[in-house]
């Protein structure tokens, strides 16, 4: 099981390293831990929980304004990475051509790579021919048998909004997920302490990818323990 904190734009450096230690010093039973916080409060740790970053671009360093790079990771001892979040691709226009570049200059490195797809709901008003085919895009020029990939199914409209999808909606699109690899498949979407067993209990679910709920260490503990049951 697997259980990843997306902190997106939240947290200082101080406040990463003292939710950080408080998650070392929780009991997590079997459940693998990752944190994902901020470009700035990317930090060197050991222990059982992995810190990632939450983007980077496809190059060592350079002349790239506003970027981190392979460099910036590395003084950290950072090798994990999400790639492909709605929020870049709708917020920050990232289009598939420049995901798949950095996934696969990424991949070259070895990186583990948390890969994000999802539907609009406009896309999800259409049926599941659509979900499927707007999923589909996302995946072009991704490897889909590395073995270091980890994908999350979020929809987009499930994101921060408190609205997660049912438990039908989740296992159809992870099934169809399963078709195409073998990797971990997670699920991310308004997760919290009131829907997360039952999204784990999914077929197919390998874990959940959990921004709001996750922000606050209580609470992640709370989903940790509840994780911890299933
Ligand atoms: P949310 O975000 O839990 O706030 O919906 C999930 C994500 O974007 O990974």
């Amino acid at each position: 099981m697997i259980l990843a904190a997306n902190f997106k734009m939240n947290h200082t450096r101080a406040s990463t390293r003292e939710y950080l230690e408080k998650l070392e010093e929780h009991e997590s039973g079997g459940v693998e831990l990752y944190v994902f916080p901020p470009a700035t409060a990317l930090q060197a740790h050991s222990g059982k929980v992995r810190v990632g970053a939450q983007n980077a671009y496809a190059a060592v360093h350079g002349s790239f304004t506003g970027e981190i790079g392979l460099q910036q990771l590395q003084e950290f001892g950072i090798n994990t990475l999400i790639l492909g979040h709605s929020e870049r691709r709708h917020i920050f226009g990232e289009s598939q051509e420049l995901i798949a570049k950095k996934f696969a200059f990424y991949k070259e490195q070895g990186f583990r790579i948390f890969y994000c797809v999802g539907e609009t709901s406009k896309e999800r008003d259409k049926g599941s021919e659509a979900i499927h085919r707007a999923i589909e895009a996302q995946l072009v020029g991704v490897d889909l048998e590395y073995e270091k990939l980890i994908v999350a199914y979020e929809p987009v409209w499930a994101i921060g909004t408190g609205k997660s999808a049912t438990p039908e909606d989740i296992t159809e699109v992870l099934a169809f997920l399963r078709s195409k690899t073998s990797a971990p498949l997670l699920y991310g979407g308004s997760v919290k302490p009131a829907n997360i067993q039952e999204i784990l209990h999914i077929e197919q679910c390998d874990g959940a990818l959990i921004g709001t709920a996750s922000w606050d260490i209580t609470t992640m503990q709370e989903m940790i323990d509840l994780a911890k049951e299933i």
